[in-house]
């Protein structure tokens, strides 16, 4: 007998069960997207047996019934190795301090996005945490954050699904591409901001930025398009968890981005400018990555998931009322695919 019921979390039985994952991929080709550890640490917290079941389009009495018959399998299987993670968080940060010590950094950068490759992106931000406490500072963990957001980039770009210019996802998957695009701006700019000594010094950098926060702030009709059109049709056919987490990333980020023309507008009363800038550089970083893994959530669950299961008229619809919603303006120069 297994110790899994109906309500128990995935999460849960796969710390329980090692062989659990790989036995669930055998049973239904919904299950093959377990086998990419960001889909797993996004889903498998928030879905219990029921859930499962459901998204296998099946009862979960039959789901039980299929897990007792594979106990055997499910039973057996490596258990996930905590100190080999605890390795690679250890790694990261003597990695950053590296990156600090005046050492040749392009050598270091080689190595750090070669580790970046083998770990989950959550170990990143707990060794970044980790640093701060030992007393690392934002600035000083800044070479460290270019290498993990510029790696991040490009495992978005090779994560991008492959669709045709009148497909509703075409335009999606554009929107995305010049949002990250002038959210990179908006951080270099940030960035070039600490060679300046005040707001008066830095005028034409603040007045760019705030352009930009517009800009960015326009684009808010593409979250409307998703949350309207792409996440109902989805939710309609039994895939609940994603959307809603997708939503909730939208108004996320939303607050950050509240937060940094906030402080651009009106800075707290007593803050000097070197710490505006720190506290803006901070929100930019946090806004950047959260937006490239979210777009890259999106690349690698919603649109493949919806692709699978989305008819011809569902499309159709999709793309009728994200007419009716309307769109931003895409610059000229992104207008066609490369
Ligand atoms: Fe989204």
């Amino acid at each position: 007998m297994l110790n899994i019921n109906k309500k128990t979390k995935l999460s849960d039985a796969m710390k329980e069960y090692p062989g659990l994952k790989d036995y669930l991929v055998t049973l239904r080709p919904e299950y093959k997207l377990l086998e990419n550890v960001t889909v797993r640490n996004l889903l498998a917290p928030r879905m219990d047996m029921v859930k499962i079941a459901k998204r296998g389009g099946m009862s979960v009495e039959e789901l039980l019934d299929l897990l007792e018959a594979g106990a055997e399998q499910i039973m057996a299987g490596e258990p996930e190795d905590t100190a080999q993670s605890e390795k690679f968080k250890e790694d990261i940060k003597s990695l950053m301090r590296r990156m600090n010590s005046g050492e040749d950094l392009e050598e270091i950068k080689v190595q750090f996005k070669e580790l970046l490759k083998k770990v989950d992106p959550v170990l990143i931000a707990v060794a970044e945490a980790e640093l701060t406490q030992e007393g690392y500072t934002i600035q000083d963990l800044m070479n460290a954050c270019d290498v993990h957001l510029e790696f991040f980039a490009e495992g978005l770009a090779e994560a991008k699904v492959d669709v045709p210019e009148d497909h509703p996802l075409w335009r999606f998957s554009k929107d995305q591409e010049v949002i990250l695009n002038w959210l990179q701006e908006a951080r270099e700019l940030v960035k070039e901001m600490a060679q300046f000594n005040s707001m008066e010094e830095a005028k034409e950098h603040v007045a760019r930025l705030k352009e930009l926060m517009i800009k960015i702030d326009v684009t808010d009709n593409h979250d409307v398009r998703q949350e309207n059109t792409l996440f109902p049709i989805l939710e309609k056919y039994g895939v609940e968890e994603p959307p809603h987490i997708m939503w909730e990333e939208h108004v996320r980020m939303k607050g950050t981005r509240k937060g940094i023309k906030k402080a651009l507008e009106n800075p707290p009363a007593g803050w000097d400018y070197k710490k505006l800038v720190e506290y803006l550089d901070g929100l930019m970083i946090t806004l950047v990555e959260t937006f490239i893994q979210h777009s890259m959530k999106e690349h690698q669950i919603l649109y493949p998931t919806a692709l699978d299961l989305l008819s011809k008229e569902d499309w159709d619809d999709i793309a009728e009322e994200s007419t009716e919603l309307g769109y931003f303006e895409l610059p000229e120069e992104v207008k066609k695919s490369e």
